[in-house]
């Protein structure tokens, strides 16, 4: 075959590889419902072994991941749940306390989304409580996953965990599994570190549940917009 002939071919594989990786960016979606089966144990091995091909500074690696299933789970469930009744926050990383400007407008399309996919009416407080306590429950998924990092660590590493997350939630995607990364988990950092025997020494960022999508729950339809390029890309030439 001639060198044209390769090139060609190379660059349709190329561009495959790309419509391939690009289909797997646009398919990942924040998933709130999950089925109960859990996943074989080799298949979350590799999916935490993908993830951390992710980028560090420094090639430092500062995600140390708790990966819990089972009868830990159900009991970190209990205890998330009993905490955000009680409402008593404890989060090693302050929360945000305003989103102004676009934040502000970003942030509420995606409630609005949520809510109007699962039937919630935007002033009924007590609906909005029960949707947001789903959080705690993990969305009834058979896995969840904590990310924490050395406490003395800062907003670098931290910007490292959160490539592991999208590297790791590609993979989820990339398998037919879906996830929902969730900073609401974080809110009750020292139950969570109390359960899983983890040291005070590191700072829970947030946390993730994956398994399969219950593609049948109402939260599915739920999708998000994102900004156009000319609002977040600043080219110069
Ligand atoms: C670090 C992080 C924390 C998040 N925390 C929560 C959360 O606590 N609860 C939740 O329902 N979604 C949470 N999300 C999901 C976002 O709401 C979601 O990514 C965003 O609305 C875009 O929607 P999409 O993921 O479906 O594309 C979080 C996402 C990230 C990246």
């Amino acid at each position: 075959m001639g060198g044209h002939m390769t090139d060609i071919i190379d660059r349709s594989r190329a561009d495959m590889r790309a419509d391939i990786y690009d289909g797997i960016v646009a398919e990942r979606r924040s998933v709130r419902a999950f089925l109960p089966t859990a996943l074989p144990a080799d298949l979350i091995a590799r999916l935490f072994t993908v993830a951390g091909r992710a980028p560090s500074n420094c090639n430092a690696q500062p995600w140390i991941t708790h990966v819990v299933s089972g009868e830990t789970l159900e009991r970190i469930r209990a205890v998330l749940l009993e905490q955000a009744k009680a409402g008593a926050l404890d989060p090693d990383v302050p929360l945000t306390s305003t989103y102004v400007d676009q934040y502000k407008s970003r942030r509420i399309g995606s409630a609005v989304a949520l809510f109007e996919a699962t039937g919630v009416g935007r002033n009924d407080q007590q609906a909005r409580e029960i949707s947001f306590l789903r959080n705690f429950e993990l969305f009834d998924a058979p896995h969840a996953a904590f990310f924490f990092m050395p406490r003395y660590f800062g907003l670098r590493e931290a910007a490292d965990v959160g490539m592991y997350a999208q590297t790791l939630m590609l993979a989820l995607t990339a398998h037919g599994l879906g996830s929902c990364a969730q900073g609401a988990i974080s809110h009750y950092a020292s139950a969570i570190k109390r359960e899983l025997g983890v040291s005070d020494d590191l700072i829970c960022l947030f946390g993730l549940s994956f398994g399969y999508p219950d593609a049948d729950h109402p939260s599915t339809a739920a999708i998000t917009d994102r900004a156009p390029l000319s609002e977040t890309v600043v080219l110069h030439d």
